[in-house]
């Protein structure tokens, strides 16, 4: 590859997906590119380069940023993080006004093939005596149009639901189709997928009460998290969580997040960032669509805070729904395109 069209690749990633490549990586262009140009009957990475160049390049173009994306995710990746989800972030969450309400919104901001979000989708389901009749709705993003078709189908190799998933929540929820294990309905129904690139306006998506953005920040160089992890604290709700991976960090990066002490991983609101960020109701804000509840949850729903509470977890059974009002197409597929 001449220098001229690395450099080309580069700046197209960068500009497109946030993703820095170093000089020395440029063994990892030819390695996901070549299989890209051989599909397009090319012989060599600078013709690739010469037709992305093309005015009609755009649906090459996406493919070759989607085809740089690296996807690696499995069941309850680093495990702390959903412990400090179990013991922390929703204890924390059970003693705030949202008790009244009794809704909750989580997002994956880089959810990948699914398995972060199923994660924490079946823990939710594992704590049905506290949560059994909240509105719970998981939004999942990904910039990757094709681990997101993978993460709907719930479908998972032997080696990927052997990876991390205890043994008896794998009997619990996953069913064996052919050589596949697919995730039960009752799962996959409490997370909504949506097509979304971190560089865009999160606006769009709503507020939420806890945010995980694991594994993909380190892709990105320091302007670029600094100004995500600003926009994150702003779809934050003042008293809610941020959720970075384990070889990421706030320090150094941002002055809208600090670490909860002995909790690895995990990140609350500096005050300041807290006073400017939206409050936490007791009802659910008149711009959000009701959410679809944590259905199914197989035990005797706990008894209603208020009588207005009453009616938000009566929900049952519901698909999962877009988090925010019109906002976004479904596709056929049933992922709402944002991006
Ligand atoms: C390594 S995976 C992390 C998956 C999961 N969060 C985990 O920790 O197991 C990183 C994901 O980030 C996605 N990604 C990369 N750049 C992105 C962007 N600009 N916007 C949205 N998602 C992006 C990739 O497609 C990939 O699926």
């Amino acid at each position: 590859m001449t220098p001229v069209d690395f450099n080309y690749l580069r700046d197209m990633l960068k500009q497109r997906s946030g993703l820095v490549l170093a000089e020395e990586k440029q063994y990892l262009l030819e390695s996901r590119l070549m299989p890209v140009a051989r599909e397009q009957n090319m012989e060599s990475l600078s013709e690739l380069v010469a037709a992305l160049q093309k005015p009609d390049g755009e649906s090459l173009r996406k493919t070759v940023t989607q085809a740089m994306t690296i996807n690696e995710s499995f069941f309850y990746r680093d495990k702390t993080p959903f412990e400090n989800f179990r013991n922390i972030m929703i204890p924390a969450m059970l003693a705030t006004p949202r008790a009244a309400s009794r809704t909750l919104r989580i997002w994956c901001a880089a959810a990948s093939t699914g398995q972060e979000p199923y994660s924490l989708a079946i823990e939710i389901k594992e704590m049905a005596a506290q949560l059994g009749n909240w509105n719970i709705e998981i939004v999942a993003t990904d910039l990757s149009e094709e681990v997101l078709e993978k993460a709907k189908a719930g479908l998972y190799s032997q080696f990927e639901v052997q990876r991390g998933l205890p043994i008896q929540l794998m009997v619990k929820y996953f069913q064996q189709t052919g050589s596949l294990w697919q995730i039960d309905s009752s799962i996959r129904s409490m997370v909504s997928y949506k097509h979304f690139n971190l560089l865009d306006d999160y606006a769009r998506l709503g507020t939420f009460d806890i945010i995980f953005c694991r594994n993909v920040l380190i892709y990105f160089d320091p302007p670029t998290k600094t100004d995500m992890l600003a926009r994150m604290a702003q779809r934050l709700r003042p008293d809610g969580y941020l959720v970075l991976g384990a070889a990421e960090t706030v320090i150094g990066i941002s002055e809208e997040f600090k670490p909860v002490t002995d909790a690895r991983g995990l990140y609350a609101m500096q005050v300041a960032a807290a006073a400017a960020a939206a409050p936490v109701r007791a009802t659910p804000s008149a711009s959000a669509r009701p959410a679809p509840s944590v259905s199914g949850l197989g035990t005797t729903p706990a008894k209603p805070a208020t009588p207005a509470a009453a009616g938000l977890g009566a929900v049952t059974a519901t698909p999962a729904a877009p988090a925010v009002s019109g906002v976004g197409t479904p596709t056929v597929s049933g992922i709402t395109k944002l991006a």
